[in-house]
């Protein structure tokens, strides 16, 4: 077995909580799968920050360059609020995505049956819900020049700039066709082409591409029209591909009809590396939570699924992919819960280290 590298950030709040449970399950794969992981622990965002005066410090960068794949759990809290907006938590989490040209964000909606019920929507409007949001992330008006609070006659103006190159356009797509060839052929992609012009590129580049995948049916849709699509019926929807700030707000929308943010797992990949792999950083889509850090209350399953998803994308271990996934779908259906997924009444919830255990109790059993 070759041996991977892996650069493990667990950041802030449940970051490193979430991530304990993470390490248990790559342990797990160490000694009864026999994989080889070569695993280098650091900090970024605010715990970085508080260390290194730097959300993200250029050794640290360096090392996200030379593994395999990087693991970040989450970054951000109150406490680094007023913070300058270059040193914030979350500029290290942008900088990292930028600087590995981590261009294609995949964040799949799926809704487990076990939570089902979950879902602010009704449960057949959700149930075997299963799409994909590809967001570009390395572009759009995150990145755009110019940037800035400028001072104009007598007030002051804030500035972003949305702004996409042909070729911005056509990486992220050509990736969520090939994406969509794997799954159900199905892919919508949306911008707001009615009101901006870099949405009109998008559109034309998006169609540009679709001539070589003939086999995908290609749609478009208004971002705004999309939104609402994905609450009145989540399931028309395989494979969605959009920009940086869209991808941001309908990748949470299409989060919460699954139930909770504290299942969905993502995969930032980017150019392959010398060895072939993509460039690649997996992290939950859930935040930093720090109203509930320290407490063994949040859910690890976002992390733990990231990992699965670093197994599928970074290290073609698909078979061991699975074997994850239905740990923790097995766990899910025999009933655990962390607090999350009990809504208002947490009463009957597991901690986050025993649903830590029960997921490796099921990976033992699919031995
Ligand atoms: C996300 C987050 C980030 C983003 C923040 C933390 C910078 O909301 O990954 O969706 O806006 O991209
Ligand atoms: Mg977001």
């Amino acid at each position: 077995m070759p041996k991977f590298s892996l650069l493990i950030l667990p950041g802030d709040g449940i970051g490193p909580e979430v991530m304990t449970e993470v390490r248990r399950v790559i342990d797990w794969f160490i000694d009864k799968r026999n994989l080889g992981f070569d695993i280098i622990e650091d900090l970024v965002g605010g715990a970085a920050y508080d260390i290194y005066g730097t959300p993200l410090h250029d050794t640290t960068l360096a090392q996200a360059k030379a593994v395999d794949a990087v693991l970040l759990g989450a970054v951000g809290g109150p406490k680094y609020d007023d913070l300058d907006f270059d040193v914030k938590p979350e500029r290290g989490l942008l900088r990292l995505r930028k600087e590995l040209d981590l261009f294609a964000n995949l964040r799949p909606a799926q809704c487990f049956d076990a939570l089902s019920d979950f879902s602010s929507l009704k449960r057949d409007v959700v149930s075997g819900l299963d799409l994909l949001i590809v967001r570009e992330l390395t572009s759009g008006v995150y990145f755009g020049e110019p940037r800035g609070i400028f001072t104009e006659g007598n007030e002051r103006v804030g500035i972003n700039t949305q702004r996409y190159t042909e070729s911005e356009i056509e990486r992220v797509a050509k990736a969520a066709f090939e994406l969509a060839m794997q799954r159900n052929c199905r892919l919508c992609s949306m911008e707001k082409a009615n009101v901006m012009e870099s949405g009109v590129l998008w559109r034309e580049v998006v169609t540009r591409v679709g001539a070589d995948f003939p086999e995908v049916d290609l749609s478009h849709m208004y971002a705004d029209a999309g939104a609402m699509q994905l609450t009145r019926q989540p399931k028309q929807f395989d494979v969605i591909v959009t920009d940086n700030l869209f991808g941001d707000l309908l990748s949470d929308l299409a989060a919460m009809l699954t139930g909770s943010l504290g299942m969905l797992p993502s995969a930032s990949l980017g150019a392959p590396m010398d060895n072939g792999r993509p460039r690649a950083l997996y992290e939950p889509v859930h935040g930093s939570a720090p109203d509930i850090a320290g407490q063994g209350l949040s859910n690890p399953m976002a992390c733990i699924l990231s990992f699965a998803m670093a197994l599928r994308y970074s290290f073609k271990l698909d078979h061991e992919a699975n074997r994850l996934e239905m740990a923790v779908q097995s766990v899910l259906a025999d009933g655990l819960r962390t607090a999350d997924l009990l809504g208002e009444d947490g009463t009957d919830s597991v901690s986050t280290a025993a649903m830590g255990d029960a997921i490796l109790a099921q990976l033992n059993l699919s031995l």
